[in-house]
């Protein structure tokens, strides 16, 4: 087997033109103007950018399947196709006004990854797959990694169903229309589906590039959760209501905003951190006191117990802001999910591969979420890092190069040879 991986890395070859293009061209495929990319799951974008990805599969002769909740798997039959399979992949949405490097690299990555392998002449033992996660962006339904969580099990389905988007359609309404049926509870993997799975990403921070760095290997990812705060005061008329009798819901959503940045930042750690994201005011009129506001936070940590420190704090802090502005507030948990630790076989066979191929790396956590969170719940996990300029993501000067994405791409075909074995 080991004199098998050797041939196989010095014919591994990676079309860093093609990827370049490929990537562009589903860059394209956008709800806003080139170079936003705005790819909210179930839209017509995303119904075309699941087009374009079919149709690579298909012409690199991967066997194609969807699941009920939209998730795509193609298939690279290995010559045992009865083991558990080694799988790769990431996600092709993309939040509003975001760049086209986040998930679509381990996308496309992976499929680059693949066919190089079968230009090189490598045959594999197990199976490999490519995977395309539905939903990794919590956009439309709130809540993030929908894909994945339902593959490890990690919400209910029949919950998860009813999720709704803010025109108040249900998941289940969104993905029948999508033409993704049957029942949720079908997503679940089976404990013996994949003996291991890497995803490849870009970094979305700047370490790699401040280090000169070319591949993170990646040990841990953070814990994120996330807050949908309500909060109802009194509306009325803004140039008769007088300032001391008001109970204006936007000031009171504008205090617990500025509540989770000060939490955030009392840990004095530099890896929790509290964003608001999300902030919508009724009646939204210039000339009218804001009676409703739902606004949404972020919170991570890549320590669980510090992250909820920050959680309980953010909660005390709407609970005096309530009382003293006189405003009801409601605090809904989307999600508090715990960090997750990379399987050390896999992490090992990465940074292996990275030394196969004489590339500068080191190892780090992830302070981004991924479909590998939920991944590693069932089945052994790890992730590449690639460098992105300045660190840059969820915006559209989002960039990696082509030499970076070769370079993952190049460990990523190296490490699913390892882990699949040849036949
Ligand atoms: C994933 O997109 C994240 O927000 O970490
Ligand atoms: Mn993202
Ligand atoms: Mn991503």
């Amino acid at each position: 087997m080991v004199s098998s991986f050797l041939w196989c890395s010095v014919h591994l070859s990676i079309d860093q033109s093609r990827l370049a293009a490929e990537l562009e061209a589903l860059g394209n495929i956008s709800e806003a103007a080139p170079p936003v990319t705005t790819r909210v799951v179930f839209t017509e974008a995303d119904q075309r950018a699941r087009a374009f990805i079919n149709r690579l599969c298909r012409e690199a002769g991967l066997e194609l399947r969807d699941d009920p909740v939209g998730n795509t798997f193609a298939r690279w039959a290995g010559s045992d196709p009865g083991l558990p399979a080694v799988a790769t992949g990431s996600h092709i949405d993309a939040i509003p006004n975001a760049g086209r490097y986040d998930g679509t690299v381990g996308v496309l990555g992976g499929l680059e990854a693949i066919r190089s392998l079968q230009r090189s002449g490598f045959h594999p033992h197990r199976s490999i797959e490519l995977i395309i996660f539905t939903s990794e962006e919590p956009t439309r339904f709130g809540i993030g990694c929908l894909g994945s969580r339902l593959m490890a099990g990690a919400i209910d389905a029949s919950a998860a169903d009813q999720l709704k988007d803010r025109d108040g359609i249900t998941l289940e309404q969104a993905r029948m229309a999508a033409g993704f049926t049957g029942s949720l509870s079908n997503v679940r993997l089976s404990v013996a589906s994949y003996s291991a799975f890497v995803e490849l990403h870009i970094e979305q921070g700047p370490i790699l590039e401040a280090r000169n760095l070319e591949i993170g290997v990646v040990t841990a990812i953070a814990a994120p959760a996330t807050l949908r705060i309500w909060i109802e005061g009194e509306g009325g008329h803004a140039g008769a209501v007088l300032m001391p009798g008001r109970r204006d819901a936007f000031l009171g959503a504008a205090e617990i905003a500025l509540a989770v940045e000060s939490a955030a930042k009392s840990t004095g750690a530099l890896d929790t951190v509290g964003t608001v994201g999300v902030c919508e005011v009724s009646p939204g009129a210039v000339n009218s006191i804001p009676n409703r506001v739902r606004i949404e936070a972020d919170v991570r940590d890549i320590d669980l117990t510090r992250r909820d420190g920050v959680l309980k704090r953010i909660s005390e802090a709407c609970m005096d802001i309530a009382l003293r502005r006189r405003l009801q507030v409601r605090i809904e948990s989307l999600n508090a999910d715990a960090p997750a630790q990379c399987a050390p076989n896999v992490v090992d066979v990465v940074a292996g591969a990275c030394e196969e191929h004489r590339l500068r790396h080191d190892r780090m956590t992830s302070r981004a979420y991924h479909d590998s969170l939920f991944l590693s719940r069932v089945v052994p996990t790890g992730m590449i890092f690639i460098p992105c300029r300045s660190g840059f993501s969820h915006r559209p000067d989002e960039y990696s190069s082509p030499e970076a994405i070769g370079s993952g791409t190049l460990v990523l075909a190296e490490a699913l040879s390892r882990l699949a074995g040849a036949a």
